[in-house]
């Protein structure tokens, strides 16, 4: 067993009434991402960020999660980009498996989202770009978006993992996509992964939709002060260069859709608890404006 391993069982039994009720009270929500659900956890030797991973149909299907993670973890490494501390526990007894991804927890003052607006966000935003340019390739993927990294001590640092991004030389991803397709509302699964899922993870396995992705999304954070600066550092590393223009209908076509997604998920929602009984698995974020 983790040393973390029953403040963390603790913690979810709060998550878990959270789930059931709806009512996140003693619970510090740090982010809501798009897919998972991150609180921080209070401990004599630290406090940390807790990633609650989707649920493993058994102990096999996370042991292949668990090396697809640290082969990802390790890549970036490799590849000169300061992963932050990340450890995978087990959450005891419980079935199907429960996981949590657990790292030291960050500042709000040196998240991503908060050093792009401060004194250092042109250096930031391009040192953001120049990782990314230097690490995606045909075989690894990345999320861009700002809100995926953190200043810390003056490195640049990467937090995003719990989505391993990493492809065979034949170009087969890695990780069970079922297990994060799992967490959309049932009517979109199929959709989504006929249609959807090939676009949505191309954009992390190429460096100009990545960059294009990022930029976008500094609009979404109304960020548009370091816009200007993030494309002419992503211009040196793209062919076509990127537009304003192509940025802003890039970024008002994706905010259609998460906004789409964002909203069929509260439906799905609404019918898991009433009608089917069942509790919904996810915690949604207040409504997002995009
Ligand atoms: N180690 C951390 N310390 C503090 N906040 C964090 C940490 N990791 C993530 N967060 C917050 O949670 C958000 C979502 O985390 P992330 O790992 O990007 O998950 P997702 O895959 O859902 O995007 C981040 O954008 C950030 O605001
Ligand atoms: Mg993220």
């Amino acid at each position: 067993m983790n040393r973390l391993s029953s403040p963390l069982a603790e913690l979810d039994r709060i998550v878990q009434r959270a789930l059931v009720t709806g009512d996140q009270a003693g619970l510090e929500v740090l982010g809501y991402g798009e897919i998972s659900l991150v609180v921080a956890l209070d401990t004599p030797e630290g406090r940390f960020a807790c990633k609650r991973l989707p649920l493993f149909d058994d102990q096999t299907s996370f042991d292949r999660y668990a090396e697809v993670f640290e082969n990802y973890v390790t890549t970036l490494r490799d590849a000169g980009v300061e992963v932050i501390e990340s450890e995978l526990i087990q959450v005891p007894d419980e079935q199907p498996v429960l996981a949590y991804c657990v790292q030291p927890i960050l500042h709000a003052a040196s998240l991503g989202v908060s050093v792009a607006r401060g004194p250092d966000a042109k250096m930031f935003v391009k040192a953001v770009v120049e990782a990314t340019a230097n690490t995606i390739g045909q075989t690894v993927g990345l999320d861009a978006q700002i809100s995926n990294w953190a200043l810390v001590d003056g490195n640049l640092v990467y937090l995003d993992v719990t989505t391993p991004l990493l492809r065979d030389e034949l170009g087969a991803e890695q990780l069970d996509l079922e297990l994060f397709v799992a967490s959309l509302p049932w009517l979109l699964r199929a959709p989504v992964r006929r249609y959807l899922l090939d676009d949505i993870l191309r954009t992390y396995y190429s460096k100009r939709r990545a960059l294009l992705d990022l930029v976008g999304n500094l609009l979404k954070e109304r960020l548009d002060d370091v816009v200007p600066h993030a494309i002419a550092a992503a211009n040196v590393h793209v062919d076509p260069a990127i537009t304003i223009d192509e940025v802003r209908s890039y970024y008002k076509r994706d905010a259609l859709m998460w906004g789409l997604l964002q909203r069929l998920r509260l439906i799905d929602r609404g019918w898991q608890r009433h009608i089917r009984r069942r509790t919904y698995p996810f915690l949604l974020p207040p409504k997002i404006e995009r």
